[in-house]
């Protein structure tokens, strides 16, 4: 429904409104905060479980870093918006509002064909020399993504050193594009056992803390990620997810790694529901290995790998139709919808709150004054009406075009 998608829109708009305001949505007040009532997705889990590599893939984009040990050391709270068909897609950071990263993703339809051969040629090629200069002329396709990549790493290094320490302060990095579907996403920092070097001894119980801060919120999907070579008994993520979500209705159980399972195990005790129960289906994926990424396999190409994974597997054929990440995608999208739809009446009267509360507060700065907090506030306010009027037309759409 199209109207829906707007109201999405909409509400990634007020949230990333609100951040500029400095409503982190974490007033520890007794009133959620506008931020706190919205929808968004986090994920949970164990460190190198393959958070990052998820989230890229239901994103659809190479941008996010991932690797072995901790990686992700600030949350980075990701908003897409769908733009309209054909537009350019750009990527930007609210630390960075004069940026535009684009070219990021370029056009890889169009360009897989000589991708693909360059990637076999360079592979072919021993010679270093002309192995460099091959990749050199395949380089310059993958430096937007790269370059947001390497703005999250720097960032994360501006907040906390080039240390293994952790930060709560997040990175807002929002992506438009024809190609998504409007959704806010949360890569957090892994669960851990251990303080490693250069990490203080308190950094298992910070981590902790960071991630519950996140899910404990009753917007907050989580995306429980469990990796398949490990028994799912010592899942932090069902564990911290269960203490969270109790009922699991907020729960979405994720299963990586099944390709690095040892040969003659699998793990259909867990995907058909048997060895830990959920609300929703389990999803199993297979996202890119160490080695895949070192090759820069592309998404589009892991995509593809994973479904004939899927398919043609003698343990998980019968389930490929419910498994990987693009399947994971669109049962994300659907709950989000669902969950918006049902939480309409209590978002309009936090709504129509903050309204009156905008307005007494912009009647005292003074209406004429396009200092910096009055024009900001006149945007939120702005959006709240936008918000306003799509909620009624989606309420007048409903009725007189609900049951025809
Ligand atoms: P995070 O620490 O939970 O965010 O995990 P990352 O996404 O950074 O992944 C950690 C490492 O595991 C990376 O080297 C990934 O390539 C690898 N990895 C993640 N998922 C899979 C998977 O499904 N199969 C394989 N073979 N490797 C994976
Ligand atoms: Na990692
Ligand atoms: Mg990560």
């Amino acid at each position: 429904m199209a109207s829906m998608e707007g109201l999405i829109g909409l509400m990634n708009r007020i949230q990333r409104a609100c951040t500029a305001l400095g409503d982190h949505g974490d007033h520890g007040a007794d009133l959620p905060t506008l931020w706190e009532s919205l929808p968004t997705i986090a994920v949970v889990g164990g460190q190198s479980s393959g958070k990052s590599s998820v989230l890229e893939s239901i994103v659809a984009k190479d941008f996010l870093p991932r690797g072995s040990g901790i990686v992700t050391r600030r949350p980075l709270v990701l908003q897409l918006h769908q733009i309209e068909k054909g537009a350019h897609e750009y990527a930007e950071f609210l630390h960075l509002p004069k940026t535009r990263f684009s070219d990021f993703g370029a056009n890889f339809k169009s360009i897989l064909p000589s991708c693909t051969f360059t990637y076999t040629l360079s592979f072919a090629i021993s010679e270093p020399s002309t192995k460099l200069i091959v990749t050199a002329l395949f380089f310059p396709l993958y430096c937007g993504a790269a370059l947001v990549r390497q703005e999250i790493a720097d960032e994360t290094d501006r907040m906390t050193g080039k240390t293994k320490q952790i930060s709560p302060v997040p990175i807002h990095l929002s992506i438009y594009s024809p190609n998504v579907v409007n959704l806010t996403l949360i890569d957090l920092p892994g669960l851990t056992k251990v303080a490693v070097e250069g990490q203080p001894e308190s950094v298992v119980q910070d981590i902790e803390n960071m991630v519950r801060s996140y899910v404990d919120k009753p917007n907050c999907i989580i995306l429980a990620i469990s990796p398949a070579n490990q028994d799912i008994a010592t899942s932090d993520a069902i564990k911290l997810s269960k203490e969270v979500d109790p009922s699991g209705e907020r729960t979405f159980g994720v299963l990586t790694k099944l390709d690095l399972m040892d040969k003659g195990t699998n793990a259909l005790d867990v995907l058909e529901g048997r060895a830990y129960r959920l609300q929703f289906p389990w999803v199993g994926i297979v996202n890119r290995s160490q080695a895949d990424i070192n090759r820069k396999v592309d998404m589009i190409a892991a995509r593809e790998k994973e479904r004939e994974y899927f398919e043609s597997s003698p343990d998980y054929a019968h389930l490929a139709s419910r498994m990987g990440s693009v399947y994971l995608a669109k049962l994300l999208s659907q709950h989000l919808e669902a969950v918006i739809k049902a939480r309409i009446p209590s978002i309009t009267s936090l709504i129509n709150k903050t309204i009156d509360e905008l307005e007494s507060e912009l009647d005292t700065i003074g209406k004429a004054v396009a200092a910096d907090p009055g024009a900001q506030l006149y945007t939120i306010l702005e959006l709240c009406r936008a918000f306003d009027r799509v909620f009624k037309e989606h309420l007048d759409g409903g009725r007189s075009g609900g049951d025809k």
